[in-house]
């Protein structure tokens, strides 16, 4: 079994059949020795894809966001989901919807740091609707740069994420795969 898979069962847990608890290794505590060997693997399969930079969403997605760029050897971009205050021109901006949370947020990157010249990898956490990685591709679209993939730790294969990305030509590419989630009960795929 992988790594991961192990990891989330001896730690995570079910709280209902849509949600997997995992915050003593990625959403709340970080266990950054697991993180760097994670990272290592995601860059491994994206290894010859030129990537020139990762990007990421705060918060969550920094962590392994962080460790893929180390492993790759590139520049790791956070997207911010609240504009800065200082004021800023340069920004491109898209609106994510989150099903998980209700709630709905204003994706943002600085022209500063993307350009045609970039062919992004995207990391996260989790996929579950693909809103999150969606309005990512929007903004570095917006930037004419391109895409390489989107990488993520964990992909609840029962929600329409890898669908919809895949629908867009993304190369979709999970470390643990979860098939079905009931109250402390996790299947992989
Ligand atoms: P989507 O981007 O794939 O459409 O996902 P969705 O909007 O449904 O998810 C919203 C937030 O909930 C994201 O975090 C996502 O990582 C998180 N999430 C989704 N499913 C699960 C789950 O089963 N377990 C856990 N622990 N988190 C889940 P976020 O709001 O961007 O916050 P952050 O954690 O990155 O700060
Ligand atoms: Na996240
Ligand atoms: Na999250």
């Amino acid at each position: 079994m992988k790594l991961l898979e192990e990891k989330i069962l001896a730690e995570g847990k079910a709280v209902n059949e849509n949600i997997l608890k995992v915050d003593s290794f990625i959403n709340h505590q970080v266990d950054p020795m697991l993180m760097e060997q994670l990272g290592a693997e995601l860059a491994s399969h994206f290894k010859d894809s030129g990537v020139t930079k990762v990007v990421t969403i705060e918060s969550s997605g920094i962590a392994p966001a962080l460790m893929t760029a180390k492993a790759l050897g590139v520049p790791m971009i956070i997207l911010k989901k609240e504009p800065s205050k200082v004021l800023n021109e340069n920004l491109f901006q898209t609106v994510v919807t989150s099903y998980t949370k209700g709630t709905s947020y204003e994706l943002t990157l600085s022209q500063d740091f993307i350009s045609e010249a970039d062919h992004v990898l995207i990391i996260d956490d989790f996929l579950a609707n693909g809103e999150a990685a969606t309005g990512a591709i929007r903004l570095l679209h917006k930037a004419n740069a391109t895409i390489a993939g989107l990488g993520v730790l964990i992909e609840k294969s029962f929600q329409p994420g890898r669908q919809k990305l895949e629908a867009q030509g993304i190369d979709v590419y999970a470390l643990a795969r979860i098939a079905r989630l009931e109250k402390d009960l996790i299947e992989f795929y």
